[in-house]
């Protein structure tokens, strides 16, 4: 870690202790998202990181942005995954949009006073995206979009909605994404989803009837959606793989901490082989995801992005997160598996970073296809 990047996570250490941390328990139960955290993470400048200056970011990298999302995901897997998944917005409306995009929807997204989200699902196309079905209808000076999106981390408390439609036949290459504002005239939202975690994060469907979007809001032009898509969620997947190694260490954290005071048959029960040895390994684990999502990140800081390297850190990361915070929980015991210790918020929190930014068979789906072409080259 550089020294900005330990001054950046020593900053978020300090915020996330004083600010989230006391509300985590009470926020999980009740399903709520306090905006004002979310605003003051932006203050402070922290939902813009990787943008540039002129449009309000902080104009620093991706391997700079994993490191706060790790801090955050330390008390908070559902704040970091919210900047996380607006900062997917802002990098697609950077890296695709037009000037005048740009100019009307970054700004209140890279201060924090808004929020954006990511809409590509569909309840019959998940993995295979490219089925979508929701359909935008070319008219005079715009689109009529029909069709519902579904599992929208973010839907209803967000603001900007990059959504991706069907303009033209079959496939990928009917695709086109839209900029959606809150409030445009048939778009409504459907039910909110109870889930196991990411209890604070809202996860809603989307509604769409005869809704009229304006020519403008088309970003790049029809047909060019689901690169779009793909291109956002080639960076989205480690950052996600980021977050996972902030779980993980947490329940480590929480297994260590506990394991050295916790004294059964007259000693700690950190002491015991068989607890060292699984201890060992979750702390291997998670230096190995943290070392693969670096490594993601900086082939996106040095422009040559790597799909295959970033679906490896996602993988590999949200899988160590699934089995760390499960053991941490069996270390803890009893407790563990009581809400009085946060591990058994972070062991549902990690269930589903194997599933969202595509399902860990997805990722290996992506990886093998990229072994292919590399074998098959000449
Ligand atoms: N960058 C740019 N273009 C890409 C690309 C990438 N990483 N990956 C694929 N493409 C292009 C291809 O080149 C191809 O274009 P050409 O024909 O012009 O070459 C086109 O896109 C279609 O590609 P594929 O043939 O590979 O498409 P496919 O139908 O076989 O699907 C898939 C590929 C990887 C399985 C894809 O469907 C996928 O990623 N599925 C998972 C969906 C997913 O991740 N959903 C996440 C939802 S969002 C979320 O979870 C966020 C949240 O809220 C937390």
């Amino acid at each position: 870690m550089n020294e900005l990047q330990l001054e950046l996570k020593n900053q978020l250490e300090k915020y996330r202790l004083q600010k989230i941390e006391p509300y985590m328990e009470h926020d999980d139960e009740n399903e709520h998202f306090r905006m004002d955290i979310f605003q003051e993470l932006g203050s402070l400048g922290f939902c813009g990181m990787t943008l540039p200056e002129e449009f309000g970011g902080m104009g620093l990298n991706y391997q700079d942005f994993s490191v706060a999302l790790t801090e955050i995901a330390k008390s908070s897997v559902a704040y970091a995954v919210t900047i996380s998944v607006s900062a997917m917005v802002q990098a697609i409306l950077n890296e695709f949009g037009s000037n005048q995009q740009k100019e009307n929807f970054l700004p209140s997204l890279t201060s924090g006073h808004e929020i954006g989200a990511f809409c590509l699902s569909e309840s019959a196309a998940g993995s295979d995206a490219a089925s979508l079905q929701m359909t935008a209808k070319k008219v005079d000076g715009g689109y009529i979009l029909n069709g519902s999106k579904i599992w929208i981390t973010s839907g209803g408390i967000a603001k900007t909605y990059i959504v991706m439609a069907r303009t033209g036949g079959e496939g990928a290459k009917g695709v086109s994404a839209f900029i959606l504002r809150d409030g445009t005239p048939g778009f409504t939202y459907g039910k909110k989803e109870k889930k196991m975690g990411w209890k604070v994060s809202p996860t809603r469907e989307l509604l769409f009837h005869n809704c009229f979007v304006a020519e403008e809001n088309l970003l790049l032009s029809e047909g060019e959606g689901f690169k779009v898509a793909m291109a956002a969620l080639d960076k989205g997947r480690f950052t996600i793989g980021a977050i996972a190694v902030g779980c993980a260490e947490r329940a480590l954290d929480e297994a260590i901490s506990y394991s050295l005071t916790r004294r059964q048959f007259n000693q700690a029960i950190f002491d015991f082989q068989g607890l060292q040895f699984m201890m060992a390994d979750m702390a291997t684990e998670i230096e190995c995801s943290r070392l693969l999502v670096m490594q993601a990140a900086k082939d996106y800081d040095r422009k040559s992005p790597n799909a295959k390297l970033a679906c490896m850190a996602k993988l590999k990361a949200t899988d160590t997160a699934m089995k760390v915070t499960a053991d941490a929980v069996q270390i803890l015991g009893g407790v563990g598996y009581t809400s009085e210790y946060p591990v058994e918020r972070f062991m549902r929190d990690a269930k589903v970073l194997q599933i969202v930014e595509g399902t860990n068979q997805i990722q290996r789906v992506v990886i093998a296809r990229n072994l292919k072409k590399e074998y098959t080259k000449h």
